[in-house]
Order: C-alpha cells, then structure tokens, then sequence
C-alpha cells in the first residue's frame, strides 16, 4: 500500500464475482471493514465466508440493485452491521445489446436499470440511510466503462447506461465538491471476468463464430494486447478511496490496456 488509507466503512454491490469481489478483497486488506452485496444469497454467503478465512472484516446481504426498498434495506443492514458508510463502490452491472432494432423494451430497461439508475438509488441511500451526507468526507466509485466514453456495437443500452453512469459521476462531483466526498468512475475495457466470457458468447453468436476468434479480434484492438485483470481495476479503485486520492473528483479514469485514451 503506497498511498495513505484511514480504515472506513465500505460498500460494494455485485461483489461476488469480477471486478467487485477484487475490489472488496482489496479494500478490505487496506483495513476498510466491507459490507457486500448482490442478488445470489449463496454467492453472498459463500463470498462472506471466503473472504473472512482470509481474515479479512467483511459481512454482507443479498440486494437487487433494481429495487429501491431492497437497496434501502441493504444499506440500512451494512449501517447495522459496521457503522455510517465512508465508501460506496457502484459496481453491480450487466452486459446487454443486440443490433438495436430487434432490442425489446425488457432488455433496454433492464441494461439501464441495472447498470445507471442503480448508481443512483445506491448512492443516494448512502448518501442519506448510509449517513454520508453529514460525513466531512466520503468516497462514491461507480464502475462505468469504456463503452460509457466510446460506442460500442451492438451494445447501444450498454453504452448508454455507462455514458449515463459518467455523466451522474460529473455531475454529482461537482454538487458535493465542497462537502469533501469524491465522486469518480473508473472505466474499464476489457477485463477476464464471467461478464467478458458472456460478452464474448454473444458476439460469436451475433458474427457466427467461435468465441475464440472473438477473443482474438478484441485482443487485437487493446494496445497493450490483453485483457486487463480485476485485480488492476480494483487497484484504481483502491486508490480512489485512499486518503490521498482526495483531490480526484468528478472523473472518469480508464483501466483498459490503452483501449480508450480519452
Ligand atoms: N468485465 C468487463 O470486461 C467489464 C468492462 C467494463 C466494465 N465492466 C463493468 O464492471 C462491473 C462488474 O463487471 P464484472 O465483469 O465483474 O461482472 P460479473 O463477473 O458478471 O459480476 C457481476 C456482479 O454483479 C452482481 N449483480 C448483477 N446484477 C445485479 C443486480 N441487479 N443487483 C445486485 N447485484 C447484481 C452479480 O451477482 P448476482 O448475479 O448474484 O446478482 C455479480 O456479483 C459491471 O458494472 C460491468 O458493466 C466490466
């Protein structure tokens, strides 16, 4: 740990599996005590479980990030269970496309749902249920995209739930800029989760061919010509809810191997 971290109270959605579980694991072994959340009681169970053998202060619950009252509920046990909330790391998220006119009115709402109206119900509920609002400093980290500063095809809900996700990001950074709580998005390319080899099944069915031929076109685009790991995505966010990342606000940073460079 190179940067200075004062131990806080964190949350962190969709943390049982990718980029979220790195995430928690890291901000836990920086002294954070974590509460996790998502949809699979098991997987939340069985997380909770792997992550405290690694002597690591971590409880969680189950949270459907599309539900106000199951958020609100969720953040009123990790404030139970650990104490007012420092960290809120808006990472629960779904991939989702098609060629966009043969997309159902289901799956467009569901991509928003999931990945940007989320990030707003989750944070709001920290920022008032969580007791951040009368914090004299405080941490909001939503996992966007590249796809939320770039077009992606056949992902147009994807793409415009995580350009959505910048925009709130920019937006509410500035309205609590004076209150001394940060709020960033880190952007991601491509990373090796169970979301990408999804990603990856649905453009081999879209283009009619083998998952590994897909994998080797995206491969080709990052200039750093592989995919990033959750862990180098969990290391931003790390840093963003470090004491000497105070000065970051209203961004959104990449971790992408040089995919997007804007
Ligand atoms: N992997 C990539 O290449 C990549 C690139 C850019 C951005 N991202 C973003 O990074 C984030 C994490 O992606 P990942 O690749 O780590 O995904 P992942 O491996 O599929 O994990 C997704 C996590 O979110 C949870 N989740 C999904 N829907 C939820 C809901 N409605 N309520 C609560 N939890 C929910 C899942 O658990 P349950 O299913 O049990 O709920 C799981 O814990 C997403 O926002 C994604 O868009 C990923």
């Amino acid at each position: 740990m190179t940067q200075h971290t004062t131990p806080r109270v964190a949350l962190v959605t969709g943390a049982t599996s990718g980029i979220g579980l790195s995430s928690a694991r890291l901000l836990a072994r920086d002294g954070h005590r974590v509460f996790i959340g998502a949809r699979n009681a098991d997987n939340v169970a069985e997380t909770v479980k792997e992550l405290q053998a690694e002597g690591l202060d971590v409880d969680g619950g189950v949270v459907d990030v599309r539900d106000t009252a199951s958020v609100d509920a969720w953040v009123r046990s990790a404030v139970d269970r650990f104490g007012t909330v420092d960290v809120v790391v808006n990472n629960a998220g779904r991939s989702g496309g098609g060629p966009t006119a043969d997309i159902a009115d289901e799956l467009w709402d569901d991509v928003i749902d999931t990945n940007l109206n989320s990030v707003f119900r989750v944070t709001r509920a920290a920022l008032t249920i969580g007791g951040m609002r009368a914090k004299d400093r405080g941490r909001i980290i939503s996992i966007a995209s590249t796809a939320g500063k770039q077009g992606v095809v056949l992902g147009a809900p994807y793409s415009a739930s995580k350009h959505g996700v910048v925009g709130f990001t920019k937006a509410l950074g500035n309205e609590l800029a004076p209150t001394g709580i940060t709020v960033n998005a880190v952007c991601p390319g491509y990373v090796e989760t169970p979301m990408a080899q999804r990603v990856r099944q649905g453009y081999a069915a879209a283009y009619d061919t083998s998952e590994d031929a897909i994998l080797e076109k995206f491969q080709a685009k990052i200039p750093l010509g592989r995919y990033s790991t959750p862990e180098e995505v969990a290391g931003l966010v790390g840093y963003l809810a470090s004491d000497t990342a105070a000065s970051i606000t209203s961004q959104a940073l990449n971790v992408c191997g040089g995919l997007g460079n804007f």
